[in-house]
């Protein structure tokens, strides 16, 4: 982002096609460049799909009540805009199977149901929805999915057209450690036809497929350029060996975690239904002193997670080491038999 953005104040003329970005990305998710949108956030793509539905009052949108607000926040303002009506529905943390998922989301399809909307993973949880099962049961029943997988991107092998969903929206600052104020988001080449843009455009809609909601004015270049970049250096890496590293990783700190008394996951244990945000909580331990404990003793910052008053999420990357999650484990020991220590709210 940085060379880019040299290249620029010393060229105006340098800014370049984001082509071969979109090309780049496509081939990462395992999509075509006609169906990817470069946003600037996991929430512009959430929006941009929301917002271009053709919906009637009374129409109803599905979700998990663990959404994120960059994922439900548009849903929602339609809701009082227009007379939509969002519903959720509760996944158990963790669930006994994907199956169990399903038909959870299934029982609460209703025959005025548009749209299923889940994360890949749940930010909360971690739970990575099993979208592909999800996918096939929603277009069962004529309804569409949409993902918010803010954090899938650079976490895990997405191969989207496999996937069978519909919209997929991520971002680029977090797991594919791109620059701020960028994302990707993936319509299915049927779903576009369904999908407005916002902006009229003189050219053939159909033709730019998902570029047509790309329209925003001017961007910023550089960061955009950058994600190719990010791309490149996870390809050096290896897609499934990040996700295996990730993987390792969460389930190191997960089996650490089950041995310590008192610890409680919320976090599946299956490796379909889990990638490398992992939520846990020590029964009685407000959140902001288990964080606190975690920096004071060894400079790890963890956020809270929602899921509790106590629970707390920890993020295990490719970059991490199995001596970091030991780190963590050993401060989360140490809290759990010094419980008298931690449990007054700080
Ligand atoms: C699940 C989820 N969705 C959406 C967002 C919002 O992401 P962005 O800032 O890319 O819009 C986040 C941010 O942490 C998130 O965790």
């Amino acid at each position: 982002q940085t060379r880019y953005l040299r290249d620029l104040a010393a060229d105006p003329r340098a800014g370049g096609s984001l082509e071969p970005v979109r090309e780049k990305l496509a081939s990462f998710v395992g999509a075509d460049p006609d169906e990817i949108v470069l946003t600037r956030s996991t929430t512009e793509g959430m929006k941009i799909f929301c917002r271009g539905l053709d919906l009637q009052p009374g129409d109803e949108i599905l979700m998990s009540s663990h959404e994120h607000p960059g994922g439900y926040g548009s849903w929602r303002a339609r809701e009082d805009r227009d007379g939509i009506i969002v519903r959720t529905v509760d996944i158990p943390a963790p669930p006994e199977s994907a199956d169990q998922v399903i038909d959870i989301c299934e029982a609460a399809i209703t025959t005025k149901t548009r749209v299923l909307v889940v994360s890949y993973p749940i930010f909360v949880t971690g739970l990575l929805m099993p979208i592909k099962g999800l996918a096939e049961m929603a277009h069962r029943h004529g309804v569409l999915i949409s993902v918010d997988g803010a954090h899938a991107l650079g976490m895990l092998d997405l191969q989207l057209h496999d996937s069978g969903v519909d919209h997929f929206s991520t971002a680029g600052q977090k797991w594919l450690l791109a620059g701020s104020g960028t994302g990707l988001a993936y319509f299915k080449r049927d779903v576009q036809e369904q999908v407005w843009g916002d902006m009229w455009r003189r050219t053939d809609r159909n033709e730019e497929g998902a570029r047509k909601y790309e329209v925003s004015g001017q961007r910023h270049i550089p960061s955009a350029r950058g994600m190719g970049d990010a791309v490149d250096f996870q390809l050096a890496i290896g897609k499934q060996n990040i996700q295996a590293r990730v993987q390792t990783l969460a389930n190191q700190l997960k089996t650490g975690l089950h041995e310590i008394p008192g610890v409680g996951i919320g976090t599946s244990g299956s490796a379909e239904m889990s990638g490398g945000l992992t939520t846990f909580f020590i029964d009685g331990i407000p959140k902001a002193n288990t964080q606190k404990a975690l920096m004071d003793r060894e400079h790890i910052y963890i956020p809270g997670s929602s899921l509790n008053d106590f629970a707390c999420r920890v993020s295990t990357h490719f970059y991490n080491t199995p001596n970091e999650v030991d780190r963590v484990l050993s401060v989360v020991r140490h809290i759990a038999e010094n419980r008298s220590a931690y449990s007054t709210a700080v």
